[in-house]
């Protein structure tokens, strides 16, 4: 199943997550995906996993169990390189990476920039994260550039939020395909959601399963998976409430990228188009909203394009 919007721009409702999926087994992993069908992998720079995800999709290529055509491959450009020259450096850093010629989808990861040319989380003497005055409207034109080169074919952003979004929209000459932004049953995010769809804007949500094992998570942390309601609508249907969280984003035309690395639990994730919840079920699913974010990243907070400080 795909999610499609009136500029043509379509990408499969579900995908691959592939952030913490570690090396030395990233690549089995991905292989797995696509052999169990997934044909959308959401991959990133930051994620340090790059070259295996792209030795799994040489190997899948060249054994024919796919054709690139059938596959969607999104990347993002990490922070550390939003100035504009950098741009298509990064691009094509992932492009060897994943021994492709083009993406599918290239996002500017979050609009924060960090200073240039050092590592991907440049710090200071003190630990604080060194900053770059690089604006995000800048970084935007280059990325146009990509499309025009065919290195993507389509751009978007994540993190984004609506002003945000709003002022790449009013300076753009090519609008944003897509926003990925984390949404789950405890940050259901609507509002973004709603804003960015009107714009025709595809919308992707990640953390959908709550990212239950963020690096960050406390002890006494909420479980969405536990949820007792999840699991008894999932029984109704004969599903797993990851499955019903998945297809909540679904029913509101939000596709998603779980992360597994377990076979079983890929599939178990990519088998959510064969039913459907009721609106009421939807309703009660929203309502376990907390607006607790797994991914706050507080520690840059004070950065001046910090998203989370609007109301959406
Ligand atoms: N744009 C961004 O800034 C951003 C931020 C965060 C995430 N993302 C993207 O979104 C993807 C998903 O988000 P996420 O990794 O934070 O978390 P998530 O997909 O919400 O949760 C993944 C976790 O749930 C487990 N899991 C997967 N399927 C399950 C199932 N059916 N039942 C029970 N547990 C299951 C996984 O463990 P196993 O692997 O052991 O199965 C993993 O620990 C990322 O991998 C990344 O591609 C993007």
């Amino acid at each position: 199943m795909y999610l499609s919007s009136k500029t043509g721009f379509k990408i499969p409702s579900v995908g691959l997550g592939t952030w913490q999926a570690p090396k030395g087994e990233v690549c089995s992993a991905v292989k797995a995906a696509i052999d169990v069908g997934y044909r959308h992998i959401d991959c990133a720079a930051a994620y340090g996993n790059e070259d295996e995800v792209g030795d799994a999709i040489a190997a899948k290529l060249s054994e024919g169990a796919v054709c690139r055509e059938d596959l969607f491959v999104t990347s993002k450009l990490w922070n550390t390189y939003h100035r504009p020259d950098l741009v298509k450096v990064a691009c094509k850093k992932s492009l060897e990476n994943l021994k492709l010629s083009y993406l599918d989808l290239y996002l500017i990861h979050w609009p924060m920039a960090y200073v240039e040319d050092r590592e991907f989380f440049p710090k200071d003497e003190n630990g604080k994260f060194i900053f770059s005055e690089v604006d995000y409207l800048d970084t935007w034109k280059a990325m146009e550039q990509l499309v025009d080169e065919g290195l993507a074919k389509a751009v978007g952003v994540s993190n984004f939020n609506s002003e945000q979004l709003g002022r790449i929209l009013a300076n753009c000459r090519i609008p944003p395909a897509c926003l990925q932004i984390e949404s789950s049953p405890y940050f259901v995010n609507g509002r973004l959601i709603d804003f960015a769809q009107r714009a025709g804007i595809t919308v992707v949500a990640y953390s959908p399963l709550g990212s239950p094992k963020r690096p960050w998570a406390k002890p006494g942390d909420p479980q969405l998976l536990d949820e007792p309601l999840l699991k008894a609508i999932g029984a109704k249907y004969g599903k797993s409430p990851a499955q019903v969280v998945l297809r909540f984003q679904l029913e509101r035309n939000v596709g998603v990228v779980p992360k597994s690395v377990k076979p079983e639990r890929m599939k178990e994730n990519l088998d959510v188009l064969d039913f459907s919840l009721t609106k009421e079920e939807v309703e009660q699913i929203a309502a376990f909203n907390k607006d607790y974010r797994a991914v706050l990243l507080e520690w840059v907070a004070h950065h001046k394009y910090y998203p989370f400080k609007e109301p959406f």
